[in-house]
């Protein structure tokens, strides 16, 4: 059978940043002389098997015009963000459903994690592409688990046999991904959607580098991450 589906990205970035405090939402701050969010779309557009990258803004987003942004026709902006990631993510599928067919894959992935790499996502369409239902970007939990009590000592030591840390990019069919984040809005990612709706996500191992920025201390990670990537190239 001749596979014509096709690839999307989609970035949910109409998040505030409050974890990070500051006055900028934290895809703006500065990581290496751009924004966070540069760095992230440059390595979704670094991947040609990619039609298109659809970020997606809250609809009060000033900062977005302040940059110049790479001049690759495959990247649009939406200004349709919602209260929650997966509103956003919601509204960015809902256009991308009304242009492509429900088979076509979209990749959904968090501005936030700008130490994604090119060859990490060539992988996962490699890896995915023939699957019935998709899969996540994951790494193995390698510490060990334990529960606070409220006093904040610990009440158990958990088993983290087969626990993973899910990460994004998260791969689904644009279909079944708009029907399931319809029908279960309330999750905290498009795999816990997918699952609720019966389906078995599978797992693709990550590393640690692709990980969120999330507080202050994680932009001086990111950039040494990136900075060490760049050095052999340069
Ligand atoms: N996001 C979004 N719309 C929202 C909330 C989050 O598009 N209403 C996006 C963020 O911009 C980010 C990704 O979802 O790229 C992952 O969310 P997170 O890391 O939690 O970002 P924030 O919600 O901005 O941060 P915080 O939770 O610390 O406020
Ligand atoms: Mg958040």
């Amino acid at each position: 059978m001749t596979d014509t589906v096709s690839f999307h990205a989609l970035v949910p970035a109409a998040g505030t940043g409050s974890r990070m405090g500051g006055d900028m939402p934290k895809q703006y701050l500065s990581l290496l002389g751009r924004p966070v969010i540069a760095h992230t779309l440059d390595a979704l557009l670094r991947v040609p098997r990619l039609a298109s990258v659809c970020v997606v803004l809250s609809p009060g987003d000033t900062w977005w015009e302040r940059y110049a942004w790479p001049d690759d026709r495959r990247l649009r902006v939406l200004r349709s963000g919602g209260a929650t990631r997966a509103a956003s993510v919601a509204q960015g599928l809902a256009v991308l459903a009304g242009e492509t067919s429900a088979k076509d894959w979209v990749l959904v992935h968090d501005a936030a994690r700008a130490c994604l790499a090119p060859e990490q996502v060539d992988h996962m369409l490699d890896e995915l592409r023939e699957d019935p239902i998709g899969g996540l970007l994951a790494m193995p939990l390698a510490d060990t688990l334990k529960r606070a009590d409220a006093a904040g000592r610990v009440d158990a030591t958990l088993p983290r046999a087969g626990l993973w840390q899910a990460q994004t990019p998260q791969m689904f069919r644009i279909g079944l991904l708009a029907d399931a984040l319809r029908a279960y809005p309330d999750v905290t990612d498009e795999a816990g959607a997918i699952e609720a709706a019966g389906h078995a996500p599978r797992l693709i191992e990550s590393g640690g580098a692709n990980f969120k920025i999330t507080y202050p201390q994680d932009l001086a990670l990111a950039a040494s991450i990136l900075a060490s990537r760049k050095e052999p190239r340069e």
